[in-house]
C-alpha cells in the first residue's frame, strides 16, 4: 500500500534528509555570520515523537528508503539517540545516516553506533587548525578530527567528508587534503558551494569549479573515474592513481545531477521541501498538530512532490535563492 513519492518527470524520491535542528556551533563563513541567525522558536520545531511519526509514514507509506538527519548541526539535537534508534526500529534495512560537523561527536558515536547509525559524511575543509578557525570562526579543529576517528572505530563507515573550497582560503589545500584523508581512509568528496548562504554573498565568479579542482588535484595525483555505476549519488567518483583510494566531486552547480534526484527534504519545522531550491513548502507540522491522520498526511507529502521542479535554475537569469539558507533547510 505504498504510494510514491513521484513527481512531473517520473523522478521518485526515496531518499528522505531530516533537518534535526537549525542551529549550529561553528559559523562558516559560507553558511552563516559570525552573529548566528534568528534560530527557529523551539515551538516550531517538531518534537522527537512528531520526527519519528513522520519518519514513519515516510517508510510505511511513501517509500522511503534511506534517511539522513541533518541541520544546522544534529548532534546538537538533545534526542538525536533516541531518534535514530526508533528510526531504525521502523525497518532496519532502511540506510540511516548523519551529515554533521563532527564536534561532539566523540563522546556520542558509541551510542549512535548502537543506536543503529549506519554511517556519517563529514564537514571539513582542510587540515591545518589556522584555515579551520577562519572559514569556521571557531577553534574547534581537533575535536573534529578525534570525532572523525572515533566514528571510524565504532564503525560508522564509510566516513566520507565533504570539503568545500574557497578560492584564497583553502583552494591550494585541495591536494594535502586528499592524501590525509587516504592516510586515514576516509572518502572525501569535494563540493562546489551552492547559492543558498544566509548572506547571499555566494558569486558564480567567487565559485571553486569543478574543472578547477580537477585542475589542482590533477597536478599531483591520476584520475580515472570509477567504474561503479552512479545512480543518485551526487558525487561523482574517481579512483586516486589507480586505486583503490577515490575522491568525489560533487558539481552541483557545473554538472546538476538534478535529472537523476531521489531527494525529499524535511524542515525541524515540519515543511516538506522537495527540492534544495524550492520556493513553497508543504505544512506537515501544521496537518500534523490539527490531528491529520497518517493517511492524510501522506497523501499531502505525495501532493507536495507534484510541484518539484526540474532542476535548481541557477543558471536561469530570473534565478532566485531560496527564502531559507542551508542551515534551516538542512544540507
Ligand atoms: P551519500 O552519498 O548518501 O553519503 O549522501 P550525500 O552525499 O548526498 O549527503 P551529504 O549530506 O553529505 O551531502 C553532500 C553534499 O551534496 C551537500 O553538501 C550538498 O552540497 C550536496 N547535496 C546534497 N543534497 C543535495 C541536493 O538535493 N541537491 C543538490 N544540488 N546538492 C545536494
Ligand atoms: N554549498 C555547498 N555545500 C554547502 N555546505 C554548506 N553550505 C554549502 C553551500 N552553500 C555543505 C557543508 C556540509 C554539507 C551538508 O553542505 O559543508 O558538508
Ligand atoms: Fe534535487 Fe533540487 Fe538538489 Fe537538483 S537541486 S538535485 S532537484 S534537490
Amino acid at each position: 500500500q505504498i504510494t510514491p513519492l513521484e513527481d512531473r518527470y517520473g523522478r521518485v524520491a526515496t531518499d528522505l534528509r531530516v533537518s534535526l535542528t537549525d542551529r549550529c556551533n561553528l559559523r562558516c563563513s559560507y553558511c552563516m555570520p559570525a552573529e548566528g541567525l534568528d534560530w527557529l522558536p523551539n515551538d516550531d520545531v517538531l518534537s522527537d515523537d512528531e520526527v519519528v511519526r513522520l519518519i514513519q509514514i515516510g517508510v510505511r507509506r511513501v517509500g522511503v528508503r534511506e534517511v539522513r538527519f541533518t541541520g544546522g548541526e544534529p548532534l546538537v539535537r538533545r534526542g538525536l539517540v533516541d531518534i535514530v534508534r526508533r528510526t531504525k526500529a521502523i525497518d532496519p534495512s532502511v540506510d540511516v545516516s548523519l551529515t554533521t560537523n563532527a564536534l561532539g561527536l566523540e563522546r556520542t558515536a558509541a551510542a549512535l553506533a548502537d543506536a543503529g547509525l549506519d554511517r556519517v559524511n563529514v564537514s571539513l575543509d582542510t587540515v591545518r587548525g589556522e584555515t579551520f578557525h577562519t572559514i569556521t570562526r571557531r577553534d574547534r579543529f581537533d575535536d573534529v578530527i578525534a570525532g572523525l576517528a572515533a566514528a571510524r572505530a565504532h564503525g560508522l563507515t564509510p566516513v566520507k567528508i565533504n570539503a568545500v573550497l574557497l578560492r584564497g582560503v583553502n583552494d591550494d589545500q585541495a591536494p594535502e587534503l586528499l592524501r590525509w584523508a587516504i592516510a586515514e581512509g576516509y572518502a572525501l568528496r569535494f563540493i562546489e558551494q551552492m547559492p543558498l548562504d544566509a548572506q547571499h554573498d555566494w558569486s558564480r565568479a567567487a565559485m571553486v569549479t569543478a574543472d578547477e579542482i580537477f585542475t589542482r588535484l590533477e597536478r599531483e595525483f591520476t584520475l580515472t573515474p570509477a567504474s561503479e555505476p552512479r545512480g543518485s549519488a551526487p558525487a561523482e567518483l574517481f579512483t586516486v592513481d589507480g586505486g583503490p583510494a577515490t575522491v568525489g566531486v560533487i558539481a552541483s552547480v557545473t554538472r546538476p545531477f538534478c535529472g537523476d534526484c531521489d531527494r525529499v527534504r524535511i524542515t525541524a519545522d515540519g515543511q516538506v521541501r522537495n527540492c534544495l531550491f524550492a520556493r513553497e513548502e508543504s505544512d506537515l507540522r501544521l496537518a500534523l498538530r490539527a490531528g491529520a491522520t497518517d493517511e492524510e498526511l501522506a497523501e499531502r507529502w505525495v501532493t507536495a512532490m507534484r510541484g518539484k521542479r526540474a532542476g535548481h535554475g541557477i543558471d536561469d537569469p530570473t534565478f532566485l535563492q531560496p527564502d531559507r539558507p542551508m542551515s534551516a533547510i538542512g544540507g
